[in-house]
């Protein structure tokens, strides 16, 4: 094994260093403090690897994302929705009566109990789907405690992978007025979030499979990401010990944010506000290189991809493909477009490297499915499951530690309380 030595305070430390199988190389530093008395500052964690995973790989340089050893690009070609997530959850892809058995089960746990629904009553009009989806999906703890061996766990991962598409196609109903329209298991996972979406009691409803095949390829392109923040989060609260639903639910709510899972709503809000305005993008382009302009190119840039987001690639193409197949003609499809061809040969994107990621082209897509925008960030909540389920059993499996991570303190050093009346 080959070590690092780093020395501090006129001492040497000798820190064994840690390969992935892809070549990785981290630098063990979890007894560095017992030992030193120092820690390692890294604000946001972008150096810092919290664990070791088998799940997903990514190398942001050469623009490659795979899942238990498969690309994306054949995840997103050959495979479903249901078999990436059996394969996120449980290790391998499924066999043939796996599937089945899978899709079974996926299909015969939708329902929820009708008290449920007096809790979507509760909410206000105009809340939003993402709230309200983590909220309901903390509340199924309150139906389906933690159990005693790892066939319970199992059964509550299965209600929660079937359950939340049907919470999700509830959040839009109450969200627009319209009565619940109940799960139906001899349509599929997405043909069943589809129907659950778009029928209503007045009329018989048609699943469009073409729309229904791009949807699940969305779903596989979101279906994990390693250690991004949503997840590192689900894998913060699991770490305590918190109860399957609880944990997913504050990864929701993490995802929720505008620099992570809702830059595919401010996708849309941003290029809607540029067509408002005119259509300028150039206007638009100056005003994210501004610094003291807060506005950003929503869908441009990521942490990890610094050349490509492959899922960007398979989006961008789809798109196409699907417009032009519904006869859609969006014009917002074509201030993207637009925005990207400058961006990309613009100095300021090109020295940071910022370049379109998965959220740039998905509300598009989603927008020609009929999806509201504001049930664009759910839509990523459903692909981002499976991930998020196969990080919290691989941390539970690896027994990890709470997560706890340290700080410098920067603030006043001791001093003594000051009573009330003496204060200035
Ligand atoms: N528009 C304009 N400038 C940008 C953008 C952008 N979208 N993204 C980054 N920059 C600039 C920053 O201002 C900074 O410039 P500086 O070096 O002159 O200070 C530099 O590029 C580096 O940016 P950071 O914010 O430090 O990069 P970080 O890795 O912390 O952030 C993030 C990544 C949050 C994705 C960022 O690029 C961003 O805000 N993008 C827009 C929101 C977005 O699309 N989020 C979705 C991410 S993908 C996902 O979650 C699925």
């Amino acid at each position: 094994m080959s070590t690092a030595t780093l020395s501090l305070d006129g001492k040497e430390y000798e820190l064994s260093v840690v390969v992935g199988t892809e070549g990785e190389k981290g630098i063990d530093i979890a007894r560095f403090r017992a030992e030193s008395g120092a820690i390692m500052l890294d604000p946001g964690y972008g150096n810092t690897g919290s664990c070791e995973s088998g799940i997903t790989f990514i190398n942001g340089e050469q623009g490659i994302l795979r899942h238990r050893g498969y690309s994306i690009e054949d995840l997103a070609e050959k495979s479903s929705f249901v078999e990436v997530a059996y394969l996120l959850v449980y290790g391998n892809l499924p066999s043939t009566e796996e599937l089945n058995r899978f899709g079974y089960r996926l299909t015969h746990h939708s329902m929820l109990h009708e008290d449920m629904k007096k809790f979507f009553e509760g909410f206000p009009p105009s809340a939003h789907p993402m709230s309200v989806l983590s909220t309901m999906a903390a509340s199924l703890s309150t139906y389906y405690p933690d159990g005693d061996d790892e066939d319970d766990v199992d059964l509550n991962v299965v209600r929660l992978l079937a359950k939340l598409k049907t919470i999700a196609a509830f959040s839009h109903k109450k969200s627009i007025g319209h009565p619940y329209v109940y799960p139906r298991n001899d349509l599929g996972y997405v043909g069943d979030f589809m129907h659950m979406m778009f029928a209503v009691p007045t009329e018989t409803y048609e699943v469009d499979p073409l729309v229904r095949d791009a949807l699940d390829m969305l779903l596989v392109l979101h279906a994990d990401h390693e250690q991004n923040c949503s997840t590192s989060t689900v894998r913060m609260v699991g770490s305590s010990g918190a109860d399957l639903f609880s944990t997913i639910s504050a990864g929701i709510s993490a995802l929720s944010g505008p620099l992570h899972g809702g830059a595919n709503q401010a996708v849309i809000q941003m290029l809607e506000g540029i067509r408002a305005d005119g259509g300028d993008y150039n206007k638009y382009i100056e005003k994210a290189k501004d610094r003291d302009d807060p506005f950003r190119l929503m869908g441009f840039g990521h942490r990890v991809y610094k050349n490509f987001d492959p899922r960007a690639r398979i989006i961008k193409k789809t798109a196409d493909k699907i417009l032009s197949a519904i006869g859609l003609d969006d014009p917002l499809l074509d201030i993207a477009k637009n925005l990207e061809r400058i961006a990309l040969s613009d100095p300021y994107f090109e020295e940071r490297r910022l370049y379109p990621n998965v959220d740039f082209y998905s509300g598009i897509l989603y927008r020609a499915m009929g999806i509201p925008t504001n049930m664009f960030t759910v839509l990523f909540a459903m692909g981002r499951l499976p991930g998020w389920i196969a990080q919290w059993k691989e941390m539970r499996d690896q027994k990890s530690r709470i997560h706890r991570p340290r700080q410098i303190y920067i603030g006043e050093t001791a001093r003594p309380y000051v009573q009330i009346e003496d204060r200035g």
